[in-house]
This record gives C-alpha cells, structure tokens and sequence, in this order.
C-alpha cells in the first residue's frame, strides 16, 4: 500500500537492506573500522550498544566484506549456550565433527583453530552476538577461548556483542582476567538529530522516492522519540507513511508523528 501510494519501487524502512545500502553514520563508521582492526589483530573485542542500535547488522556488514577463505565466519546468536553445546556448534559451523565430551570438543577447538592459523593461512572471525544474555559458566568459558600456546598466541578474532549491561557484567571480579584481555571495545550510540534526517532520506531515496516525504518537524520528532535508534525510526517511520495513505495526506508531518507514536506505545 505504501509502495504504490507514494510510487516506491521498495518499501522503505526494511530491515533486509544489502550491507552496500547501510547507512553510514559516524558510530557505524568508527564501530567498521574498530571491527576491521579487530580481525586484523585477531584480538578480542566488546561491542556494546542500544537495542535496536545496529550492532548485529554491523556483524553482518563485517562478515559481508571478509574474504570468506582467509577469515571464515563463525556466528553465535544462541545465547542459551551452555559450553558443551557452544563447542558443537562452532565445531559444526567450522566443519568439524564435534567430540561428545566438552573437554574434548575444547582440544577439539583448540587444534581446529591453531591448524587453521599456522597450516592453513586462514584466520577465523567468531562473533557471539546476545553476549549479554550468556550464563556466567559460558562467560567464564571463553576466557578459555583465549588462551591459545600459554596465552602467547591468538588464532583467531574473537567478538562479543551485546547491550550494554554485557559492559557491567565484564566488570565483575569474576570475569576480571576475560576483561584484561579485551583489546578493543565500543558502544554504538543512537544517531545524531543531523544523522537521523540523512538516514530517513537515505532509506527513501533508496526506495525510489524523487520528493521529500517527511517535514522536518516531524523528523525532528522522530528523532526525540526514537532517540535516534534506527530500529525505532524503522517502525515509527513506515507507522508514519501508513497514516499519511489512510489519511490521504501528502507526507509525513507531526500530526501523523502523534499518531505513529500513540500506536508504538500500545504493545
Ligand atoms: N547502518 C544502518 N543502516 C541501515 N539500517 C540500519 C543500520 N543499522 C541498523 N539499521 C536498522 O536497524 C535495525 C536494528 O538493527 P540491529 O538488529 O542490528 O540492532 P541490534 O543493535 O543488533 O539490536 P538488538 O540489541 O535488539 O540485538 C536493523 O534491522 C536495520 O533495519
Ligand atoms: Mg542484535
């Protein structure tokens, strides 16, 4: 309906954008390039942000750019691991039939990645995304996931991602040596106002829009009431050029803002 009314060839605001249509905000921009080093260096890293921020969807940027040879991906969004079954599913994605024991899958583990890195030329990318979400005993396992040749040698890039209690729960004593270890960490903030105006204009000139279909008031809106979470400008967004079509109005204005945000606040 929003398509046709407002003569799109996409609808806007989808989730399913290829990661060269990502927006580029300044966050996403330094969060790419912390990613990037961070498999260069094969460290480990903390990436932290709001719900709804872009933090899964800049993993699936970074796994999109990696040469899948060198620097195979491996992604973990199951946060009710417990580490028997962590082991097999990184073993499976990696190719690897897994042990029935834990300790074994872990020397399993432990040799798949070393062979990987110093036979193979290849140097594995692993992401736990929903970090936050993982149980202390998880947790304290990966502290053994980085420790490779008595802690003198990384295999491989090691990413956790979560919202930003996962930062709180790193700072607990128990997790003090997983903390000493992280070499780079950052939390992916909401878009600037400036950010959140480019970034509704970026997703409907991606659309097929050839006239501004918002007024900057209601932009201005959006933004406070989103506080520039891209998820929420999505939902609040498509709410708005749905009222408009209902309405039979011409664009978005903050009536319909008032409207859109009334309906987002119901569930
Ligand atoms: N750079 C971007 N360009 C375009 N859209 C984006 C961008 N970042 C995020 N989005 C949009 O925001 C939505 C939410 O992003 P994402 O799922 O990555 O958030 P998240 O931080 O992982 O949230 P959660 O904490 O709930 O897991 C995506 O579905 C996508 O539509
Ligand atoms: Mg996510």
């Amino acid at each position: 309906m929003i398509q046709r009314y407002f003569g799109l060839n996409h609808l806007p605001f989808d989730r399913a954008l290829p990661p060269a249509d990502l927006f580029q905000s300044q966050g996403w921009q330094e969060l790419s390039a912390r990613l990037d080093y961070i498999v260069k260096t094969r460290s480990l890293g903390v990436i932290t942000g709001e719900i709804g921020a872009g933090k899964s969807t800049a993993i699936r940027a970074l796994a999109s750019r990696l040469d899948p040879i060198r620097h195979p991906f491996l992604y973990i969004a199951d946060s009710a691991l417990e580490p028997r079954g962590f082991y097999r599913e990184v073993l499976a994605q990696f190719g690897i039939t897994p042990a029935f024991h834990q300790r074994d899958a872990r020397r399993q583990f432990d040799h798949a990645f070393l062979d990987a890195y110093e036979n193979q030329g290849k140097q594995p990318v692993l992401a736990i995304d929903e970090a936050h979400l993982l149980s202390t005993s998880m947790l304290a396992e990966t502290r053994f996931l980085t420790s490779f040749r008595f802690d003198s040698l990384s295999p491989f890039a090691f990413i956790l991602v979560g919202q930003p209690e996962l930062r709180s729960t790193l700072r607990l004593r128990t997790f003090e040596a997983i903390r000493q270890r992280v070499g780079v960490r950052y939390h992916l903030s909401g878009l600037q106002e400036s950010e959140t105006k480019a970034y509704i204009e970026h997703s409907l000139k991606r659309a097929g829009a050839t006239r501004p279909l918002f007024t900057d008031a209601a932009i201005s809106q959006i933004h406070t009431i989103a506080r520039g979470i891209p998820r929420v400008i999505n939902t609040l967004c498509a709410a708005c050029l749905l009222d408009v079509c209902t309405q039979n109005g011409q664009a978005v204005d903050t009536e319909n803002v008032q409207r859109a945000q009334l309906e987002y606040e119901q569930i």
